[in-house]
């Protein structure tokens, strides 16, 4: 069983390469993005309170995205294995998904990190903007928040894991079949 966190800064290929890697482990794909922007299109109280914070590039709250996360793995109690893109996203995240899997005997099989500099996300995030209508990639300014978000409360995370030795890092830029190849060498061996 493969439960793999995809990890690293805003537009580094965490959904692109979840896509690829669904198809060939068939994981249940987690992404708390996705998950709140669903919570955002049903105009949920949750969803509407998420939504003032995302606009502004800054993180919800831990226990919003833990709860979120916790819900969605007890309802996948036979899921043969989960990819989680853009959770956790603090230390205090990691920790709890780590408690929450151990409830159900399950542990963090691998973390992947996805290199790539600020100069190709910004460029990536404001080609994506035009055509996604994601409110996040309109400007350069947000996105820079979005990342100086990442450097101050994400980036910390990699060190969780390296501590617990499921630390991979991988070169994020470049094409998107040779990055997935990579990925594939890492959950394989
Ligand atoms: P979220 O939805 O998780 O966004 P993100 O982490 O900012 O990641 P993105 O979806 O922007 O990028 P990605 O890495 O998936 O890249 P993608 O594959 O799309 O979070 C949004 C907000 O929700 C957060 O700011 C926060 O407010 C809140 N939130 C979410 N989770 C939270 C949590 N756990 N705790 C607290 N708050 C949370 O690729 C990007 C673009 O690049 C695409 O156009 C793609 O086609 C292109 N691309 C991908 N790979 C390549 C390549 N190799 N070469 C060229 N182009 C490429």
């Amino acid at each position: 069983m493969i439960n793999l966190v995809l990890f690293g800064p805003p537009g580094a290929g965490k959904g692109t390469q979840s896509e690829n890697i669904i198809q060939k482990f068939g994981l249940i794909h987690l992404s708390t993005g996705d998950l709140l922007r669903a919570e955002i299109g049903a105009g949920t109280a949750l969803g509407l309170e998420a939504k003032k914070l995302m606009d502004q590039g800054i993180l919800v709250p831990d226990a919003v995205v833990i709860g979120m996360i916790e819900n969605k793995i007890n309802d996948n109690k036979t899921a043969p294995g989960f990819i989680f893109d853009g959770f956790p996203r603090t230390v205090a995240q990691a920790e709890a998904l780590d408690q929450v899997l151990a409830k159900h005997d399950l542990e963090i099989t691998t973390m992947i990190a996805l290199e790539v500099n600020e100069e190709v996300l910004t460029s990536r995030l404001l080609e994506r903007g035009k055509t996604s209508g994601r409110p996040d990639d309109q400007n350069e300014e947000l996105i820079r928040k979005r990342v100086q978000e990442y450097n101050n409360k994400t980036a910390p995370v990699a060190n969780y894991y390296l501590g617990q030795h499921k630390f991979n890092s991988i070169n994020g830029i470049g094409e998107i079949d040779q990055i997935f190849a990579e990925i594939v060498a890492i959950l394989e061996s």
